[in-house]
């Protein structure tokens, strides 16, 4: 149990937020598969004050994904905390701010990672949107700019004079965007002299390594992002290949159909959409390569449901080849909105 300002969050490990993928659906299915809480997909501050409707409409939610964690970027201090005051209107547990984006039209531009190298600027901003809302405000962090600035320690110090509530640390810098490996040992330190929550995250493959990353470094939760896209099941402990053909088939289906009730519109939107995640459901199923190509080319619901129903696979045998984690990173479906 984790208690972040008033809120109480059960459980030990979370979807990590990521923009293209944590939207409401799938939130709704990782929750449901024992994600601890929910994190929104990173949403502009600048957007947000303009009255952009498809920013806001990325805090859309339900009530099962509680509690939801609004996830803001930006870096002029009034317009993210004006920004903030619209979000809470929405009436989110928690509001973070994004210190933590690698992709450059972010962090180049002093917002996501950019805060890092403006810590104080990103303290001010954490006192300001919890003046303005009244809502706990947390933050996510890398380890610094580049090797040369490592600054994490300095950074959750100052945040945390700020009055921010918990703390994520992804264990690489901003240089390293998804390139080498987190470095658990420097999340472990943070850990050590925190006064805050810390949730670890970078790298971790199934929920058994986040218990024990949990353990070992002594973090309060940890997050899992890469593997948990078409892996909700990693929530509850359950290998993806220990999970018959039929249920994923299943879940890739009700997926889908959630998918087309939140974003309705005439056209093939809501499909276009799911590719990303029907491709992550069935990687390394060995499922078949040419049946693969023909459900990511057609645009009609009721052909990709039928074309997909007929697929028969016996077990699910996990290739060999390992998944390219570093294929997938943060710039991949960013739509800076
Ligand atoms: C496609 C994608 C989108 C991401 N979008 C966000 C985001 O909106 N906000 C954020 O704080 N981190 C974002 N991240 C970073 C992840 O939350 C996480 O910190 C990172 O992927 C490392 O964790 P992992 O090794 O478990 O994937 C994104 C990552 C990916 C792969």
């Amino acid at each position: 149990m984790v208690k972040v300002g008033n809120v109480i969050i059960e459980g030990d490990v979370a979807l990590s937020p990521m923009a293209g993928i944590s939207d409401s659906p799938y939130r709704q299915i990782t929750k449901r598969f024992g994600s601890a809480f929910s994190y929104t997909e990173f949403v502009s501050t600048e957007q947000l004050k303009l009255g952009n409707a498809k920013s806001l409409d990325m805090f859309r939610f339900v009530e099962i994904e509680r509690p939801i964690v609004f996830q803001i970027f930006g870096s002029d201090l009034e317009t993210v905390v004006q920004a903030s005051e619209i979000a809470a209107e929405r009436k989110p547990d928690i509001i973070d701010l994004n210190m933590g984006c690698s992709v450059s039209k972010v962090s180049h531009n002093g917002s996501g990672a950019g805060l890092l190298k403006n810590i104080r600027l990103a303290g001010k901003m954490i006192e300001g949107i919890k003046k303005k809302t009244n809502l706990p405000v947390t933050a996510k962090i890398r380890l610094g700019w580049d090797s040369h600035s490592l600054n994490y320690l300095e950074t959750v110090k100052v945040l945390e004079d700020s009055g921010v509530s918990a703390i994520s640390v992804h264990g690489r810098t901003k240089v390293m965007a998804y390139t080498g490996f987190a470095d658990w040992n420097a999340i472990g330190e943070i850990k050590a002299k925190a006064n805050v929550p810390i949730y670890g995250n970078g790298d971790v493959q199934t929920y058994k390594e986040a218990l024990e990353k949990k353990k070992q470094y002594g973090v309060d939760l940890v997050l899992i992002g890469r593997k948990a896209i078409g892996n909700p099941w990693i929530f509850g402990n359950t290998p993806k290949q220990m999970v018959p053909w039929f249920q994923i088939r299943s879940l890739i289906l009700e997926h889908l159909d959630m998918m087309l009730d939140f974003y309705p519109s005439t056209d093939d939107y809501a499909l276009i959409l799911f590719r990303k995640h029907f491709i992550k459901y069935i990687e390394n199923l060995g499922f078949p390569e040419d049946i693969k190509r023909n459900l990511l080319s057609v645009s009609s619901v009721n052909e990709f449901k039928e074309k997909l129903e007929s697929v028969q696979m016996d077990s699910n045998i996990l290739e060999t080849s390992e998944i390219n984690n570093e294929s997938i990173n943060c710039e991949t479906f960013v739509s800076l909105v």
